[in-house]
C-alpha cells in the first residue's frame, strides 16, 4: 500500500514539474501524448485508491466537483479598489500626492496593464493551493477553489525552495479573446444568446456550480500582488520577480518608470498596442515601487494611496436613435437593433448597435428621438452606453416593446427567468423557417456549396420551400426560371445538394436545429444512440445516461420528437437518403486516444484520410471537423491549409506530424 501512496506522491509531483517547464518555461521535456499518459495513470491510480489522492492533484485540472453553494470566507486582507483617472492631469494630481506623502524622498513607480477580468484571491500554504476566494464585498467572498484549480497556467503546487510557508497572490482571471469567440459562436448554434463580453463570461464562468464545466472554458489567469508577512520582498518590482520564479503566470509587460514622463510614455504605447493582447485590458495600473514606502502611504477607506488606475476611454460618440427594429431569429428569438443616425466612430461609420432586449431598452429608458452615448469596446458591434437626458424632447414617450412578431403577429412569450421575448410561431413564422434552413446549410452542418441566405429568400418567397427537406427534392426546371439563376448556378445548387447526401449522420443531428444541441452535443448524442430511430425513441433517463448530456439537453430532444412537424421533417429527410445512423463502425483496436479529439488537415503518406479517420476512432479519439479551442490535436499532412494552422496556434491546439501520430498509436 505505501507503495501506491508513494507512486500517487511522485506520479503527482512529476507532473506539476512538467506543467511548470510547459507554462513557465515553454519547454516540452516529454511529448504531449507521453504527458497524458502520466495524467491517466494518476487518474486511475486516484481513482482506485482515492484516499491517496492529493488535494493539489492536477487531475483536478479536468475538474469533476460540484459546488451546490459557495462557501463564504472572510479575506485575510480586504480586497480594495483602485482609485480611476482618466487624464495626464489627474495623474500629474496623483504624483503630487505620492511626493507630498513622502515628504520629498525619492521614489519610482512601476506600470502594468490594467487587466479587465474577474479579481481573485489565491491562498498558499506550504507552497501548496489551498484557497481561491472572490472579491466579493472586499471583505468576504466565495470559496471558488475547485474552479479556479482547473485553470492551467495557475500552479497548484510550487516546487521553488524558500517559500514563505504562507502567503496570499491576488491577480484577474480572464477569458482568452479566442476562447470568447468560440464559445459565442457555439452559443449562437445551439440558440443561446451570446454572452456580452469576455469579463461577463469569465465572471459567470467562475460561479459555476459544475468545475468540469469550468475546465472546458479555458480560463487563464494574470497575477500581480503579493501579500503576507515577512515576504522576501521590499519592492513591488520584486514581487513581480518573485511570483514569475516561483512560476505564477504574470504578464512580462510591467515597467518601472522613473519620472511621470515615462508612466506617460507606457499609457500612450499600450492605448495602441492593446488590441494586439490576447485578453483585454482596460486601462493601465500605476504603483509606488518600494514597500515600505507603500506603508508609508497608506489607504484611505476604499483605495490605497500608493496606486491609481488610468483608464482607457472607450471610444464614444453622441448620435440620434431613429428608430428601433426588431429580428426574429432561428429560434423565435426577438433581438431590437438600434437604428442610429449616422456616426464616425473609431474609424467607421456607425449606423446600428445592438440592444440585446427588452430589460436594455428599459434599463437605459431609451426613446425614439434621444440623443445616445455610442461606445466601441473590443466588440465588433458598438453599444448605447447612455442618454443625454438634456436633449431629450417634452414630448418623448417611453419606448413599449413588441406584443407581437414583426413578421408573422403571433403575440409574443416570455418564459420565466430569460431575457429574450420569443415568438412561438416556429413553424408558421418566415424568419424563423427561413433561419433553421440557413442553419441546416452552413458548414458545420450540411456545408451546401452554391446555396446562400439570398437563395433561400427566393426559393420561400417562390414557396418551393418549407423546410430544409424540401432543397433534396428541388428539380432543375423550378430553378432555372428564378431570378439571378442560369445553367451553371442551379447546376452549382443542385450538385452541391447532392453532394451533401454523404454528410455523415452527426452533421445531420446538428444541421436540424434542436435547441441546446450544439456540434459536440450532436457527436456525443449520435455516437452513443448511434441512429435518429433510437434517439427518437429514447426516454429522458436513457438521454441523460449519455456522456454530457444533462436534463436541459433531454427535455429539448423529447419536446422535438413529440412535435409532429418534426416527424414529418424527418421522414422527408429518410426519403431524401440522408445518413441517419452511423456507418457501421469500425473494429476497436485499442482505447490509447479515449479522450482526445482530432482535427486531420491536408495529405498523409501513410493513410488515406478516410483511413486516417478510422484509426482515430477505433482507437478510441474522436474526430473533429474544423479546428476550435476545443480540439486537442491537429494532423497536419502535406499541403495542409495556412488558415487552419494559423487557426491552430492561436487557439493553442497541439500540432502534430503523422509520424507523432503512428507514434502515439504506439
Ligand atoms: S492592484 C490595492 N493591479 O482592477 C491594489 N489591480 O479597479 C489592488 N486590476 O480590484 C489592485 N489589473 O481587480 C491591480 N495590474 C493590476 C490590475 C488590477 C486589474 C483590477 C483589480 C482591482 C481593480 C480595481
Amino acid at each position: 500500500m505505501v507503495n501506491i501512496q508513494e507512486k500517487i506522491r511522485v506520479l503527482t509531483d512529476r507532473i506539476h514539474h512538467l506543467n511548470h517547464q510547459y507554462y513557465q518555461n515553454s519547454i516540452s521535456e516529454i511529448s504531449d501524448f507521453e504527458f497524458d499518459g502520466l495524467l491517466k495513470e494518476l487518474a486511475n491510480l486516484e481513482k482506485q485508491y482515492p484516499e491517496f489522492a492529493l488535494s493539489h492533484s492536477p487531475t483536478q485540472r479536468v475538474g469533476g466537483t460540484v459546488t451546490k453553494e459557495f462557501k463564504q470566507v472572510g479575506h485575510q486582507y480586504p480586497m480594495l479598489s483602485l482609485g480611476n483617472t482618466y487624464s495626464r492631469e489627474e495623474l500629474q494630481e496623483f504624483d503630487e500626492r505620492v511626493r507630498k506623502g513622502l515628504e520629498g524622498a525619492h521614489f519610482e513607480y512601476v506600470c502594468e496593464l490594467k487587466i479587465d477580468g474577474v479579481a481573485i484571491s489565491l491562498i498558499y500554504e506550504n507552497g501548496i493551493l489551498v484557497q481561491a476566494i472572490t472579491r466579493g464585498d472586499g471583505v468576504k467572498g466565495d470559496d471558488v477553489t475547485a474552479n479556479a484549480k482547473t485553470i492551467k497556467s495557475l500552479p497548484l503546487k510550487l516546487s521553488h525552495k524558500d517559500l514563505p510557508p504562507w502567503f496570499e497572490v491576488r491577480g484577474e482571471i480572464v477569458m482568452p479573446f479566442a476562447v470568447f469567440d468560440a464559445l459565442n459562436l457555439e452559443r449562437e448554434d445551439i440558440g443561446e444568446q451570446p454572452m456580452a463580453n469576455p469579463r461577463n463570461a469569465a465572471s459567470g464562468t467562475m460561479k459555476m456550480q459544475d468545475s468540469a464545466v469550468v475546465a472546458q472554458r479555458k480560463l487563464d489567469c494574470y497575477l500581480y500582488y503579493l501579500l503576507g508577512e515577512n515576504l522576501p520582498s521590499s519592492s513591488h518590482q520584486e514581487s513581480l520577480q518573485l511570483l514569475t520564479d516561483w512560476g505564477f503566470p504574470v504578464s512580462k509587460t510591467w515597467k518601472k518608470c522613473e519620472k511621470l514622463e515615462d508612466v506617460f510614455q507606457f499609457i500612450e504605447h499600450w492605448d495602441k498596442e492593446r488590441f494586439s493582447l490576447p485578453m483585454g485590458i482596460d486601462g493601465i495600473v500605476i504603483k509606488v515601487n518600494s514597500i515600505s514606502q507603500q506603508q508609508e502611504l497608506g489607504f484611505t477607506a476604499k483605495i490605497p494611496r500608493w496606486a491609481i488606475s488610468y483608464k482607457y476611454k472607450a471610444e464614444s460618440a453622441t448620435t440620434v436613435l431613429e428608430s428601433i427594429s426588431y429580428q426574429v431569429g432561428r429560434t423565435g428569438a426577438v433581438t431590437p437593433v438600434a437604428n442610429l443616425k449616422p456616426v464616425q466612430l473609431a474609424g467607421t461609420k456607425v449606423k446600428r448597435a445592438s440592444l440585446h432586449n427588452a430589460d436594455e431598452i428599459q434599463r437605459l429608458d431609451l426613446r425614439i428621438g434621444d440623443y445616445v452615448h455610442v461606445e466601441k469596446g473590443g466588440e465588433i458591434i458598438p453599444k448605447i452606453t447612455g442618454v443625454d437626458l438634456s436633449k431629450r424632447g417634452l414630448f418623448s414617450k417611453p419606448t413599449e416593446f413588441l406584443t407581437e412578431c414583426p413578421d408573422c403577429q403571433t403575440r409574443l412569450l416570455r418564459n420565466e427567468g430569460e431575457a429574450a421575448w420569443y415568438c412561438p410561431n416556429e413553424y408558421g413564422c418566415p424568419p424563423q423557417l427561413k433561419g433553421k434552413v440557413e442553419h441546416f446549410i452552413q458548414r458545420k452542418a450540411m456545408n451546401i456549396d452554391g446555396i446562400g441566405a439570398e437563395t433561400i429568400d427566393l426559393l420561400f418567397e417562390n414557396k418551393l420551400l418549407i423546410d430544409a427537406a424540401d432543397l433534396y427534392f428541388l428539380t432543375y426546371e423550378q430553378l432555372i426560371g428564378l431570378e439571378r439563376f442560369a445553367d451553371k448556378s442551379v447546376k452549382k445548387a443542385l450538385s452541391g445538394i447532392e453532394k451533401s447526401k454523404s454528410q455523415p449522420f452527426p452533421k445531420v443531428l446538428f444541421g436540424m436545429g434542436i435547441r441546446f444541441v450544439g456540434a459536440t452535443v450532436a457527436e456525443k448524442l449520435a455516437e452513443h444512440f448511434q441512429s435518429l430511430d433510437n434517439l427518437r425513441i429514447a426516454s429522458t433517463e436513457q438521454l441523460v445516461q449519455a456522456p454530457e448530456i444533462g436534463e436541459k439537453i433531454a427535455w429539448s430532444v423529447m419536446g422535438y420528437f413529440q412535435r409532429p412537424e418534426s416527424i414529418a421533417f424527418i421522414e422527408k429527410l429518410k426519403a431524401a437518403g440522408l445518413q441517419l445512423e452511423m456507418p457501421a463502425g469500425v473494429e476497436p483496436e485499442s482505447e490509447v486516444l479515449l479522450g482526445m479529439s482530432f482535427v486531420i488537415s491536408g495529405v498523409f503518406a501513410s493513410f488515406s484520410r478516410e483511413e486516417l479517420q478510422d484509426k482515430i476512432k477505433a482507437n478510441g479519439g474522436k474526430l473533429i471537423s474544423s479546428v476550435s479551442a476545443k480540439v486537442d490535436y491537429l494532423v497536419a499532412g502535406e499541403n495542409m491549409g495556412p488558415a487552419k494552422l494559423e487557426k491552430a496556434q492561436r487557439l493553442g491546439v497541439k500540432i502534430i506530424s503523422e509520424q507523432d501520430f503512428i507514434s502515439m498509436l504506439g
